[in-house]
């Protein structure tokens, strides 16, 4: 039986740690800069789909972190302001179900006003399973929130009820999806991860559902992330098949990446009816542009959605670090960073691997 593995010991901290000049972003091995945070907020979820939280393991008896042990708003703020010092310039807020951090529109009020040190504000995104949406999406916005992402798997309610075991029907999360962008919280992005025999039949249905909307449909690889989803090759379905299935009754071109490092390679629907993402981190993996950083919810970096071990910030900050500590730790973090597990999967077995529900996507 596999087992959930949230407190793995992190490794004592690296020697040598100097913070970076302020707005220099901090190189790491591969010479890397660190661009993205990525905040998990929550190790919760209302939601158990099977490839993330599976029931058997995340039962009535399954102990989440306590309150007190979570970063609190003004932890994460403080964190969020040196990492922009130190090159950050996108934040995005994940769980766990990020909805669930009761008062979650107060931490995004709180981001949105820090500033680069080019006086911008950050782009501020958000990551849910919009079950909360409809209800939070203005409040959200009004806080400065950018925009944000809904997963969604399938349309058929049995199947999406079979994949998130939670009872909540589909209707629900397209609400969601209408009242985000309504607020203006768009383009609305809808990440729909592909297991093959399970939701690859929903392809096309879901193309033809969000062509023409306004909202960008991504379709995920199915990863390896974690230890509990028995993860297997052949269940897998390529960006490439996708892109052969959807293209065969929808005229494909593809798009040229914005920047560097985007995740999703994007298509247009030749007849202009908007664009699809393929995030292929198993077909073609992107760790060579990987610029991002992720903080979990007790507060411990992690430099890879694969990794094995953290580096605790909470003691410092709790201890009464001053901002120049902080950014030195944090640059000592990335300056250290060697991660490219995508690019390596099959050479190394890991089993102990955090779990996606503790470290968001
Ligand atoms: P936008 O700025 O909204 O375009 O975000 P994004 O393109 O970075 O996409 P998002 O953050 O929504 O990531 C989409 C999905 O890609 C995640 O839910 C993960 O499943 C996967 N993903 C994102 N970052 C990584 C990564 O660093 N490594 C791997 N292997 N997968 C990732
Ligand atoms: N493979 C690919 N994507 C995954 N996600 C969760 N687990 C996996 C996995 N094993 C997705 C969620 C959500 C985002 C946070 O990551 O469905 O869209
Ligand atoms: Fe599903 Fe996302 Fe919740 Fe995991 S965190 S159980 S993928 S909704
Ligand atoms: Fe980045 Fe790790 Fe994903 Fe590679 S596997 S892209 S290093 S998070």
């Amino acid at each position: 039986m596999p087992r959930v593995i949230h407190h793995q010991p992190d490794p004592a901290p690296a020697g040598g740690d100097a913070a970076p000049a302020p707005g220099e972003a901090v190189r790491d091995t591969f010479g890397r800069p660190l661009r993205d945070l990525r905040i998990s907020v929550t190790d919760r979820c209302n939601f158990r789909c099977t490839y993330c939280m599976p029931r058997e393991l995340f039962g009535a008896d399954h102990a989440f972190l306590p309150q007190g042990a979570l970063l609190t708003f003004e932890e994460i703020t403080r964190v969020a302001r040196i990492a922009l010092q130190g090159g950050v310039r996108k934040i995005r807020l994940t769980g766990g179900e990020p909805l669930l951090r009761k008062q979650i529109e107060t931490l995004v009020g709180m981001l949105a006003g820090l500033r680069t040190p080019e006086g911008a504000p950050p782009e501020l995104t958000l990551t849910t399973n919009g079950t909360l949406l409809a209800r939070k999406a203005r409040a959200l916005a009004d806080a400065g929130l950018t925009r944000v992402t809904v997963s969604l798997d399938a349309l058929d309610d049995a199947l999406f009820e079979r994949m998130s075991d939670s009872g909540v029907p589909v209707a629900t999360i397209l609400d969601g999806i209408e009242a985000a962008a309504a607020a203006g919280l768009a383009p609305v992005k809808v990440n729909m991860v592909v297991r093959r025999g399970m939701n690859d039949g929903q392809i096309l249905p879901m193309a033809r559902h969000f062509r023409g909307t306004g909202h960008t449909l991504r379709f995920i690889e199915y990863m390896d992330v974690g230890n509990t989803n028995g993860w297997r090759m052949d269940e897998v379905v390529t960006g490439a098949e996708i892109v052969r299935i959807i293209g065969a009754e929808f005229p494909l071109r593809p798009l040229q990446a914005r920047y560097r490092g985007e995740v999703a390679n994007r298509w247009a629907y030749a007849d202009g009816a908007g664009e699809i993402g393929l995030i292929t981190s198993v077909s073609q993996p992107f760790c060579g542009d990987c610029t991002r950083l992720r903080l979990s919810p007790e507060g411990r970096l992690f430099t890879c959605l694969f990794a094995e071990q953290g580096h605790d910030l909470r003691a410092l900050l709790r201890a009464g670090a001053d901002d120049a500590a902080l950014a030195a730790r944090l640059a000592g973090v990335w300056r250290a960073r060697d991660d490219r597990y995508s690019e390596r999967r099959g050479e190394a077995h890991r089993d102990h691997k955090i779990e996606m529900s503790y470290i968001g996507g």
